[in-house]
């Protein structure tokens, strides 16, 4: 394994971040902790890479105890937290060069390096810009690149793409695609359910510092709910007359007028809402469950829904 968090709980005064939270992550995956705002998730990569300390609990990273030897962890791993942290009066190549001689690189090797993450970042046409007069999605971008700068064995990515627009998205996935393809364990946390069921081959929901469940993002959606997805806007007080009589197993989960119903095979409900529509043909989507509708389902979070 190439972390290992065990029973870890981590206290602020009274409240309980993170709470006997248990994780594996083995070697090459690109694994995903996703969870609501305040599950935890940015306490766990912390301690993971070494800055908050656990209230209890051991976590082993190369299979290095964190607490004992945190400056062999961090030599071998990159780390993006979900705040960027840049000098703001230097410009990227700059602030790649202050961070590749905190990791004891030499010249030619650490312009090498330089050239070589300014060309996979795309950062290219704003090298020489001082970091304070870069957009937020090049910052975003630097502060990945400067985590990258050790050639880690394993990265870290708290939001990596939060802010960023969807070429850039598009572009950094495959990035990270790539990295994993040469063999970096890649563990990040996102908000991003499409972002988590492309790139994640495991995904851990956290909510209220606890796992709730993990697994390969397939196997949790057919787990907790089913293929299918039937859509449509129902008032609360219709949605029992109108589902009178549907007998075929299925979950519901409703977001304000929203009703999602999760079924293996859509038609049967299709048939059934016409028949109850008679002449009128209320609008429905029918798509392919994904790892969104598992989310909701498990944290019973959403933006509209409150808790
Ligand atoms: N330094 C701190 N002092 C006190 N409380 C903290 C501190 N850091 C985190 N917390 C609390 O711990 C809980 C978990 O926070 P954390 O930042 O780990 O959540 P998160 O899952 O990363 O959320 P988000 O999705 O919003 O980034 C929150 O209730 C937060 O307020
Ligand atoms: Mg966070």
């Amino acid at each position: 394994m190439i972390v290992e968090v065990s029973s870890v709980s981590k206290r602020f005064g009274l409240r309980l971040a993170v709470d006997d939270l248990s994780l594996e992550v083995p070697s090459g995956v690109c694994f995903g902790l996703l969870g609501p705002n305040g599950a935890g998730k940015t306490t766990t990569l912390r301690m993971i890479y070494g800055v908050t300390r656990p209230s209890s609990g051991t976590i082993r990273v190369f299979g290095i105890d964190i607490a004992r030897d945190p400056r062999t962890v961090r030599s071998r791993l990159g780390v993006t937290l979900q705040q960027n942290v840049l000098i703001e009066a230097l410009s990227p190549e700059e602030n790649l060069r202050v961070f590749g001689r905190y990791h004891l690189l030499r010249e030619p090797e650490l312009s090498r390096r330089i050239g070589e993450l300014i060309a996979f970042l795309e950062l290219s046409s704003h090298a020489t810009v001082p970091v304070k007069h870069l957009s937020g999605g090049f910052q975003r971008r630097l502060a990945i690149a400067l985590s990258m700068m050790n050639r880690p064995e394993l990265l870290i990515l708290d939001e990596p793409t939060t802010g960023l627009d969807p070429a850039v998205r598009l572009a950094l996935w495959s990035r990270i695609r790539e990295l994993q393809a040469g063999g970096t364990t890649v563990l990040l946390t996102t908000h991003y359910m499409d972002e988590a069921q492309r790139l994640c081959d495991h995904v851990a929901i956290i909510s209220g510092g606890k796992v709730i469940d993990e697994g390969k993002p397939s196997d949790l959606i057919v787990n907790h709910l089913a293929r299918e997805t039937v859509e449509f806007d129902c008032a609360p007080e219709e949605e029992s007359a109108m589902l009178n009589g549907v007998s075929f197993p299925s979950h519901r989960l409703r977001v304000g007028r929203r009703l999602m119903i999760y079924l293996d095979d859509a038609t049967l409900l299709i048939n059934h809402i016409r028949h109850y529509d008679q002449g009128d043909r209320r609008a429905l989507v029918v798509r392919p469950t994904n790892l969104e509708d598992v989310f909701l389902a498990l944290t019973g979070t959403s933006l509209e829904g409150g808790q």
